[in-house]
């Protein structure tokens, strides 16, 4: 006998979704209102907002917010209809794409509608059974997704562990041999939870003695690393050796889309054989001029990237005097890293955002190991010293009461 399909889901929601009943509406699926900016309102309240990826604090700059409303007036939110492919092109897009290229550097790019759905299907679309793909251990849950869809073998090494990913490409390329087929290596330019950049000039220099093509995910590096913003190609040194760059605009670029850019073979190639594009709509133009105008305003006004990296130094070096660890981040992005269990983490998150008005992401178990606890802070261009302030202060009050096992009995309460 077949058992009911829903049965399983009914018993088992998965392990956030067991969460559900305590967290829901407040740790996850939040409401955040009001204006885009360093303060929202949360559960009916100011909180100084730290989660919201609007790294140059464009999402609520009046030129966006004239630039997307005149492009909705004239197109509305429909045009173009259909696949790019079929009906769904416009100039705009071509132009949008020629901008993104020229900006970083590369011949040729390719707009996406989603980043996550481009990447599953870029990785789908640059690799068949003989090839191999290598990648970071700690890499987006898209990348992992297009890894999931390879139908050949595929080596994951530590995290950024340079000894690791080589002895897995000496792996790869054993294989890669017998099969006739090519390499795929697959990092990001930052880590967007524990803030690292990827150890990309390593990776390139390898090329020197292994044949392999490097993929970048650098969606938290686009808009914040490199001159003018120009990512962690740039940053390092190393855009030439990148042979597809992937940006989201959902970040630095406040808006939704995103980018693949390379040499004009391979992004023609894309453009003929990423299944997420071919069936499916086209980019709305209000999103497409929306983005033409963020690109000129990150290539042209770079005290956008200096004001966030005030912003992001004052932070950072302030919860470094106060005591925090806050790992190994290269980047803005910025995990305090505190150690307690689940309940104790919701309890304290709690407390953060009903009395000290202070709004930031939490990592537990099963993102980071059990025992381990991240709030995770995304500084922006709109921040200010005060909301910084405020924040260590408050930061150092909540660490005093989870040290007294405060939160644990309050968490206990919770679950
Ligand atoms: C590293 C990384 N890659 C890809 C994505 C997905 O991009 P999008 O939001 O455009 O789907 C995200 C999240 O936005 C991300 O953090």
């Amino acid at each position: 006998m077949t058992k009911d399909l829903f049965e399983r889901i009914i018993e088992d929601k998965g392990p956030l979704g067991k969460w559900a009943k305590q967290a829901e509406g407040y740790f996850v699926f939040p409401k955040l209102e009001g204006n885009i900016s360093n303060r929202m309102i949360f559960n009916g309240k100011k909180v100084i907002t730290w989660s919201i990826n609007d790294y140059l604090g464009l999402a609520n700059h009046p030129e966006v917010i004239k630039a997307d409303a005149d492009a909705a007036a004239e197109y509305g939110l429909a045009y173009p209809m259909g696949a790019r492919m079929m009906s769904g092109h416009t100039n705009y897009h071509e132009q949008l794409e020629k901008e993104c290229a020229e900006f970083i550097d590369k011949e040729a790019a390719y707009l996406v509608n989603f980043g996550y759905q481009g990447m599953v299907s870029a990785i789908d679309a640059l690799v068949t059974k003989n090839d191999v793909i290598v990648y970071d251990m700690d890499t987006h849950a898209c990348i992992i997704d297009g890894v999931r869809l390879h139908a050949g073998k595929r080596f994951v090494y530590k995290h950024n562990d340079i000894e690791s990913f080589e002895k897995n490409l000496q792996r790869a390329t054993k294989l890669a041999e017998q099969t006739g087929g090519g390499i795929l290596v697959v990092s990001e330019g930052v880590f967007g939870m524990r803030g690292e950049q990827g150890r990309l000039k390593e990776i390139v220099a390898l090329k020197e003695k292994y044949n392999f093509r490097l993929l970048v995910d650098d969606a938290h590096g686009f808009g914040t690393l490199g001159d003018n913003g120009r990512g962690t190609g740039f940053e390092q040194g190393v855009q030439d050796g990148i042979d597809v760059y992937f940006a989201t605009f959902a970040k630095s670029m406040a808006g939704i889309g995103a980018f693949f850019a390379g040499d004009k073979d391979v992004i023609q190639y894309l453009q003929y054989n990423m299944r997420s594009q071919m069936f499916a709509k086209s980019l709305p133009l209000a999103m497409v001029k929306g983005a033409l105008k963020r690109l000129d305003m990150i290539r042209t006004m770079p005290e956008l990237k200096d004001k966030l990296w005030r912003i992001t130094n004052a932070l950072q070096s302030g919860l470094k005097n106060a005591g925090f660890d806050l790992g190994t981040t290269q980047t803005c992005i910025t995990p305090v890293f505190l150690k307690g269990e689940i309940p104790e983490a919701m309890a304290m998150v709690y407390d953060l955002r009903e009395n000290h008005g202070i709004f930031c992401s939490i990592v537990v178990y099963p993102v980071i190991p059990k025992g381990l606890i991240i709030l995770r802070l995304i500084p922006t261009a709109s921040h200010t010293q005060e909301d910084i302030d405020e924040t260590i202060t408050a930061f150092s009050e909540i660490r005093s009461k989870l040290e007294k096992g405060i939160y644990k009995r309050i968490g206990a309460t919770m679950v």
